[in-house]
Formats: C-alpha cells, structure tokens, sequence
C-alpha cells in the first residue's frame, strides 16, 4: 500500500509490503510491483528479500540439513521421540513421523507413501535415507534402536502396518 497516490516529480513516498510467511523456512523473496504514469518507467518491480527464522529450532543451534540423526540427541528427544514412547500404529506416526511427514510440500504425507511396499518401508524406517532421489536436501533419521533411534522392531512394524492398512 503507497502512503501517497500522487507524488510530484523527485518527491518521496512509502510502500508496505505484507508478505504471508506461513509454512515458509529460510530465504524467500517476493516482487512488488508499481505502476505509475513516468513515461520512460511506468512500471518498476522492487523485490522484498527476508529470511524467515525458524521459531522452534533457532536457539538450540542445530544445522537441519546436514544432520537429521540429531533429531536423537539429548536436547531434541523431547520433541521428537520422547512423545512416541510407549505408543504403536497411528498414534506412534502422529507423536513421532508428523512433524515432518504432514500433508504439504515436504516430504510424504502418511496417505501418500501407503502406496509403498513394506520392505521399503521398514528400511527406510529402520535405516533412514541420505537422499532417496537425489533432489531432496534433507533426509530421514533412522529409527531403529541400532542405528541410533528410538523405535524397536516391533514399533516399526506398527507402524509399517498402519500406513499401509490405515
Ligand atoms: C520444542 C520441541 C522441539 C525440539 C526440542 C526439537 N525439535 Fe525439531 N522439530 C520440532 C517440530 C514441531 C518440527 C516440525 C517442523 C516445524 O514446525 O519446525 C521439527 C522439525 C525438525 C526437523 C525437520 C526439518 C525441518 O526443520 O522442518 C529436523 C531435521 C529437526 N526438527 C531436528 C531437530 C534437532 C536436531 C533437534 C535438537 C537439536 C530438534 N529438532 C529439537 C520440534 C522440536
Ligand atoms: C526430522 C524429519 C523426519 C522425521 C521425524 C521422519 N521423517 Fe520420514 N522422511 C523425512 C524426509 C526428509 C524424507 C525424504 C528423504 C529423501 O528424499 O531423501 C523422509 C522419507 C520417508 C519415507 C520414504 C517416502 C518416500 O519418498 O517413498 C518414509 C516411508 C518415511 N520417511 C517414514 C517415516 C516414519 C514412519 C517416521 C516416524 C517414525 C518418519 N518418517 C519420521 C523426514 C523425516
């Protein structure tokens, strides 16, 4: 919204921009364009560039990207295994898969890996992925107790059921 509708030449005005973070994580940017009656520049883009902090990990100082087995250290268990303790099926996927595995552009949402076999399932599961494709830039922990992570054969297994037979 401009504070002026008229400007006279070589006068100054101001333009707020309000830009919708939802959802959104790191740098993004967003174009904003003003149409005027100049006769050589009727319309100028000016490009708004912030980064969007992230409120629930920015004081614990963890580097997501290079390292999603951390999600099994002390300070984050709280969070991210703690809650899934003691739980099986869908209840073990909304404490301890959702925060990462909801419908949206992230990974796969739970609807949408039930299409999977299950021995790609319990491993990736278990032993996590670096990179399934090649394009993601983040990865999935590993689950399984020997690698690190929280769940036991037979809570995997709960959960490789229920995604596939929800
Ligand atoms: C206070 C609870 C809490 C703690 C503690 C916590 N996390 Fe998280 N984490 C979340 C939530 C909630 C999400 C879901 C995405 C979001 O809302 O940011 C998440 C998402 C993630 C993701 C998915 C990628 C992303 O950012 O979207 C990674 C990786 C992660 N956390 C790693 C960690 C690590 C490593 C630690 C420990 C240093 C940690 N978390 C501690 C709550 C927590
Ligand atoms: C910290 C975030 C995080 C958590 C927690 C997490 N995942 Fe993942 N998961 C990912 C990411 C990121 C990928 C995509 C990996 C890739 O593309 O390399 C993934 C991939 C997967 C896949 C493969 C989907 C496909 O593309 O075919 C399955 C299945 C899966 N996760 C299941 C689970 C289950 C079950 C849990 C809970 C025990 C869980 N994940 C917890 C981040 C997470």
């Amino acid at each position: 919204m401009a504070s002026l509708s008229h400007l006279k030449p070589g006068e100054r005005g101001r333009i707020q921009v309000t830009v919708d973070v939802a959802g959104k994580r790191g740098p993004i940017s967003k174009a904003v364009q003003v149409y005027s009656n100049d006769a050589k520049q009727p319309v100028v883009t000016l490009t708004v560039a912030m980064q969007v902090k992230d409120a629930v990990h920015q004081n614990l100082g963890y580097q997501k990207i290079s390292s999603p087995a951390r999600i099994f250290d002390a300070k984050c268990r709280s969070c991210h295994a703690d809650q899934g303790r003691g739980k099986l099926g869908f209840d073990l996927f909304r404490a301890d898969c959702l925060m990462c595995h909801s419908a949206g552009s992230g990974p796969l949402s739970m609807t949408q890996m039930k299409r999977r076999p299950a021995s790609f399932l319990r491993r990736i599961i278990r032993e996590g992925s670096d990179d399934l494709d090649g394009a993601s830039q983040q990865a999935m922990p590993g689950f399984a107790w020997n690698n690190g992570g929280s769940l036991t054969d037979a809570e995997i297994e709960s959960l490789v059921s229920s995604i596939r037979n929800p």
